[in-house]
Parts: structure tokens; C-alpha cells; sequence
């Protein structure tokens, strides 16, 4: 039975899409059966991220409104062998999705694919809850600002309070993806640090993403980082994808280029 992730966040833009496309394209590599799912509807732009934006004819409400079926809306992914898409809608009807049917689909998909990576809308997003209801496990995204972790924070309480799986006495396993953290602005004291982050959400870190300007070229692209072997930022991903998957992956040292420069600086003294 494959396993159901939300990816999430009280925000919007901190990097959500970026790591469903990311973590699912690792996931793929790695060999699994992976389909992501844009639950984003009217705001669509995992299909870009994936450079998939035109082939899309169906869409994940088409599926569930029973306009076409499963395999004429999925989207087979161009870069990596085993990765799958569902698109999401363009329609401006943002309370579309109903709960009914999205666990309809989701347990179809379930039998079919290892991990179904659900991209999310922003917690203050009506369609949220629905991405959450069915949800195995979620991951929240924040960047290390304070309205991003007091809103993921929000998001967190609706998690337990509104899943399926909180209804029935159990609990969604949450971790922390910080996203789009600067070592230098940190260390200036002028961005929150990692343990500031967990300390507010309590919940277990499962890994951090550097700022890098290599994401904004990738997406443009349609890309995920991940495909580029030398970005920072790709290698986090990489290594969220495997803790994801139950590995036990070490931590990516972010002050690699600062321990650099000190031993540069050393050098030349
Ligand atoms: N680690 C990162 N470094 C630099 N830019 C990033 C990073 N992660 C995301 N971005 C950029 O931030 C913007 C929002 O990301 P996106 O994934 O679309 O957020 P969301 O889905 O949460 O709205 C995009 O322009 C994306 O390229
Ligand atoms: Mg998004």
C-alpha cells in the first residue's frame, strides 16, 4: 500500500511545489513509484516545476467528476523513469474537491504507487483541509521568518485537530522542511536559526534547504535541482528524499563555504 505525504505550509511561497517536484523526482531516481498531485487548484504550477505544463489535458478534478479516467488524466514525467503527475484544475471553484472523492482517488492511487506526494494549498487556503484529511504524513514547509513559522505553526494545529487519521485517535507524523535558509544571515543574527525554527513547532527537523539561486534557474527550466548532481540545494533534497524513505541520512553541513573561507583565510595569513 503506497504511503500518502502532504506537503505543506501556513504560507504561501516557501517552497512547497519546489519540494514535491524535488523529493518526488529523488524518490523516483531512487526507484520508487511516485506520482505527485497538484491539490492546488486555480493555482497551478507543480506542472511547470516539472516542465509537464503542456501536456496536460485532464486534470485531478476531471478524474474525480468522472470526465476521464485515471490513466488519461496521469501524465507520465519526462525526466525520470517512475515519477507520475496529477495536474491540478484551473477552475476558480476553489471548494471543488470533495472529501468523498478525493479518498476515492487516493486509495485508488495507494494501490498503484509506492508514495503519493500531495501538494498542497497554503493552511489560510480553502481546499487545505481536504489535503490534509487524508494525509499518512505531512511535511511542513517554512523559510526561517516569523510569520512563516507562526503560520505553519497554525497549520500544524488543524492537522491534528481535522485529519482522518486525528478523527479516529491517531496522529499524522509531521517533521519540518526549513526552506531557503541563508548560514550568513543567521550568523549575522539577522535570520532565525534552525533551532529557533523547532523550538516554536516543535516537531522533528527531517532536513534544510539552502537559498539557491540554482531553484529559481531549475523551475525555470522545469527541472527539479534535484537533476543537477553539484547544487547545494539538490543535494538537501536528495537527502529529505531518503530520511522520507527511512533512511538514515546525515546532515548537510550549510557553512560549508564560511569553514571554507576560514580555511582560505588561514592559508594566506
Ligand atoms: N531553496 C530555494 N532557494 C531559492 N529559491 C527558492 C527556494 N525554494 C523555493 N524558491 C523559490 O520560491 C518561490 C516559491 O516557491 P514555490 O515552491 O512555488 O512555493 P509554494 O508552492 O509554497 O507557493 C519560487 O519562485 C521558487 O523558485
Ligand atoms: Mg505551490
Amino acid at each position: 500500500m503506497g504511503e500518502i505525504i502532504t506537503i505543506t505550509s501556513g504560507k504561501g511561497g516557501v517552497g512547497k511545489s519546489t519540494t514535491v517536484a524535488n523529493i518526488a523526482t529523488a524518490m523516483a531516481q531512487e526507484g520508487k513509484k511516485v506520482i505527485a498531485i497538484d491539490f492546488d487548484i486555480g493555482l497551478r504550477n507543480l506542472d511547470m516545476l516539472l516542465g509537464l505544463e503542456n501536456r496536460i489535458v485532464y486534470d485531478v478534478v476531471d478524474v474525480m467528476e468522472g470526465n476521464c479516467n485515471l490513466s488519461q488524466a496521469v501524465i507520465n514525467d519526462k525526466n525520470t523513469k517512475g515519477l507520475f503527475f496529477l495536474p491540478a484544475s484551473q477552475t476558480k471553484d476553489k471548494n471543488i474537491l470533495n472529501v468523498e472523492k478525493i479518498e476515492k482517488l487516493l486509495n485508488e492511487l495507494k494501490g498503484i504507487y509506492d508514495y503519493i506526494l500531495v501538494d498542497s494549498p497554503a493552511g489560510i487556503e480553502s481546499g487545505f483541509e481536504h489535503s490534509v484529511y487524508l494525509a499518512d504524513r505531512a511535511l511542513v514547509v517554512t523559510t526561517p521568518e516569523v510569520s512563516a513559522v507562526r503560520d505553519a505553526d497554525r497549520v500544524i494545529g488543524i492537522i491534528d485537530a481535522k485529519s482522518l487519521k486525528a478523527k479516529n485517535g491517531e496522529e499524522v507524523e509531521k517533521h519540518v522542511i526549513i526552506n531557503r535558509l541563508k548560514p550568513e544571515l543567521v550568523e549575522r543574527g539577522d535570520m532565525l536559526a534552525i533551532d529557533d525554527v523547532l523550538q516554536i513547532l516543535s516537531l522533528p527537523l527531517i532536513g534544510v534547504v539552502p537559498d539557491d539561486e540554482k531553484v529559481v534557474s531549475a523551475t525555470n527550466r522545469g527541472e527539479p535541482v534535484v537533476l543537477n548532481k553539484e547544487s547545494r540545494s539538490g543535494e538537501a533534497y536528495r537527502r529529505i528524499a531518503k530520511r522520507v524513505m527511512g533512511e538514515e541520512v546525515e546532515f548537510m553541513d550549510l557553512n560549508e563555504k564560511k569553514s571554507l573561507g576560514k580555511l582560505l583565510k588561514g592559508l594566506f595569513r
